[in-house]
């Protein structure tokens, strides 16, 4: 069965201390948790050994947010899969609207990323969605479509079972604008679908898809309600331990 998934992503907030403390605080109301979701943490590179070594004793996931497209070699700034994977990271988010939109990312830079990642051991959590102007022109299905098609659907059943899919409307990013219930589970059951129609519905249940989008503690119960929705990719609210261990707690 596929899991439930709470991942935080910090972007790029936080100074060393204010990340000791973040993390730590974590650590400790986790462990007073009974029953929790896979909980991942995906801090900036800098703070990425500290999350790393924290979560080999406790009960959570170490992320990281992006990984250069790119092997070992002359790449100034970058960071590679080869490098995440020898400090044994769990996770690597990709195809961020962020990264897209500021970074220039195209589906197949983040096919190549993908299969970097995994070619590392390491699990992408793939991110998708629309931005507003697509919403409005009823053109969401098919700009999701053709971001999973073109990123994903090169991957053998074996590799995409290492997925995780996180839909993130982009207009719902960062804006305090959440996509309702009924709009986070028809998107999340479209995909689903799009991944039964390639590689059949057993793998298709077995692969977790995450909402993301100004989902908080308020919201987060009534999102996660959903059928399809099987957790979420946090921004801000994962800043602050209080409000992301409300999000886990929202199962
Ligand atoms: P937000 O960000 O929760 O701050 O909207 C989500 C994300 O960008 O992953």
């Amino acid at each position: 069965m596929r899991k439930n998934i709470v991942a935080g992503n910090w972007k790029m907030n936080l100074d060393f201390e204010q990340a000791d403390d973040l993390v730590n605080e974590l650590a400790e109301k986790l462990e007073e948790l009974d029953i929790v979701p896979d909980v991942i943490i995906c801090p900036p590179f800098l703070y990425l050994e500290l999350t790393s070594d924290i979560a080999q004793e406790s009960n959570f996931f170490a992320g990281a947010q992006n990984v250069s497209m790119f092997d070992n070699g002359a790449y100034t700034g970058e960071v590679s899969a080869q490098m995440l994977g020898s400090m044994n990271m769990d996770y690597c988010i990709v195809g961020h609207s962020e990264r897209r939109k500021y970074f220039n990312e195209s589906n197949e830079d983040i096919k190549i990323k993908v299969e970097k990642l995994l070619a590392n051991a390491i699990r992408p959590i793939f991110c998708c969605g629309e931005v507003l102007e697509e919403r409005e022109k009823n053109i969401h299905f098919d700009v999701v479509k053709k971001q999973v098609e073109e990123s994903l659907f090169h991957l053998t059943e074996k590799e995409i079972l290492n997925v995780v899919i996180a839909y993130e409307p982009v207009w719902a990013i960062g804006t305090g604008k959440t996509a309702t219930s009924e709009q986070a589970q028809e998107m999340h059951a479209y995909i689903r679908s799009l991944l039964a129609s390639k590689y059949g519905k057993d793998v298709a249940e077995n692969i977790s898809i995450l909402y993301g989008g100004s989902c908080n503690a308020k919201n987060a119960k009534e999102l996660f309600a959903n059928n399809d929705v099987d957790g979420g990719l946090i921004g801000g609210a994962s800043l602050k331990a209080e409000d992301f261990i409300a999000i886990i707690k929202s199962f």
